[in-house]
């Protein structure tokens, strides 16, 4: 996992798997032109999006959901949700955050802030 996590932080992945990164980010857009319903994260995952100008990451903790501004502690990359481990890691300088957005490790020392919000018609919406 460290080779993975040397990877990520150094953008290695992004030369090798340009196609899934690509995805990723036409999912991400996606969703910040057509709202995030609760439907959209499965339990135990996260998503990243944009919801009224502001980044989030969004973790579905049992239909409890989690919802994080994604900008990085450290330098304010934003993080992408790393399926396997169920972090948020910042592909900048490796930080990651637990899903809930503790800091797990640095360089950043700070958590994710979180943002309060409200469900209409199972949209997530800022409060
Ligand atoms: S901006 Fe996230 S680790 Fe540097």
């Amino acid at each position: 996992m460290a080779f993975l996590q040397k990877w990520t932080g150094s953008g290695g992945l992004r030369r090798f798997l340009p196609n899934i990164l690509e995805n990723r980010q036409k999912a991400h857009e996606m969703r910040s032109v057509l709202g995030i319903k609760t439907s959209d994260i499965a339990p135990g995952q996260g998503i990243t999006s944009k919801i009224d100008e502001e980044y989030v990451a969004i973790y579905n903790d049992n239909d409890n959901f989690i919802v994080l501004r994604n900008v990085c502690k450290h330098l304010a990359c934003q993080t992408e949700w790393n399926v396997s481990d169920k972090t948020w890691d910042c592909p900048c300088h490796g930080s990651r955050y637990k899903a809930n957005g503790e800091v797990i490790h640095g360089p950043a020392r700070k958590s994710l802030d979180k943002l309060d919000y409200s469900l209409e018609n199972e949209e997530i919406k800022l409060a």
